[in-house]
């Protein structure tokens, strides 16, 4: 009886660890770490980014890198902002110092621009160009235009549907890189038409002239994160995140002779 007593005790107490090794085999299997996900960087401050030196700085962007999201991503809004633009504001100051351009305003310096001057031409309209699509953006905006811009489209356009249509067109067919615009022309109409790289209607010969009151920049960094190929999407989108209060006071400006 005493062995039996002494089998059954050593049977319960090798049960016992069997049961903890399994237990510890259990906890070991759930306790494997999974692979670590890739962080996304913490987004910066758009009011951190500063120009290097010279007459240009970086236009204050009026709102957060994802405040126009998810028309245009947070991450593309970011690197546009803190590195093309930066870069073009800092090329321009470069390529203006000691020369008698770094006293005159940037519009100025386009509409008589020397094209043959390559430095000038792609950095000054980058800066510009960039500084006005920042303005003409904002969160919460969109839908249709309102007051003397509204009825200006409907009359040079016939409807706001009929200017999507066509301002779309323009931004989809200009190949390669580059910009589509709004211009109110020296007669006081409204005409759409594009350039190439970072050219503009203020500089002198690019086929579309007069006073921009709405850009869209069509440069694959401008939506390639979120929309890789798919140009007509950002195009779509676009039309979301138009701030036309922005606009109108642009349009009211360019009817002053
Ligand atoms: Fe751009």
């Amino acid at each position: 009886m005493k062995k039996v007593k002494i089998l059954l005790s050593a049977f319960v107490v090798i049960a016992a660890l069997q049961s903890c090794k399994e237990k510890s085999d259990l906890e070991e299997v759930v306790a494997t770490p999974e692979p670590q996900k890739e962080q996304a960087a913490p987004l910066g401050n758009p009011d951190d980014v500063k120009a290097e030196g010279g007459p240009f700085q970086v236009a204050k962007l009026g709102y957060k890198y994802d405040a126009l999201a998810p028309n245009i991503d947070a991450k593309t809004m970011e690197i546009h902002y803190s590195k093309h633009y930066k870069k073009y504001t800092d090329e321009l100051n470069k390529a203006v110092k000691g020369t008698p351009l770094e006293s005159k305003t940037i519009e100025d310096i386009l509409k008589t621009l020397d094209p043959e001057n390559k430095a000038v031409r792609n950095n000054g309209g980058g800066y510009y160009n960039h500084t006005f699509f920042w303005e003409i953006m904002g969160p919460n905006a969109g839908g249709a235009p309102k007051g003397a811009i509204a009825e200006a489209i409907n009359k040079d356009f016939g409807s706001y549907e009929a200017f999507k249509t066509q301002f779309a067109e323009a931004a989809t067919k200009q190949f390669g890189s580059g910009w589509a615009w709004l211009v109110v022309d020296p007669s006081g109409k409204l005409v759409i038409g594009s350039t190439p790289n970072q050219d503009n209607p203020l500089m002198p010969n690019t086929g579309v002239a007069g006073k921009p009151v709405l850009a869209l920049d069509v440069w694959e960094h401008a939506y390639y994160l979120n929309y890789q190929n798919k140009r007509p999407d950002y195009i779509t989108a676009f039309f979301n995140v138009i701030n036309w209060d922005a606009v109108a006071k642009k349009y009211d400006a360019a009817l002053v002779k």
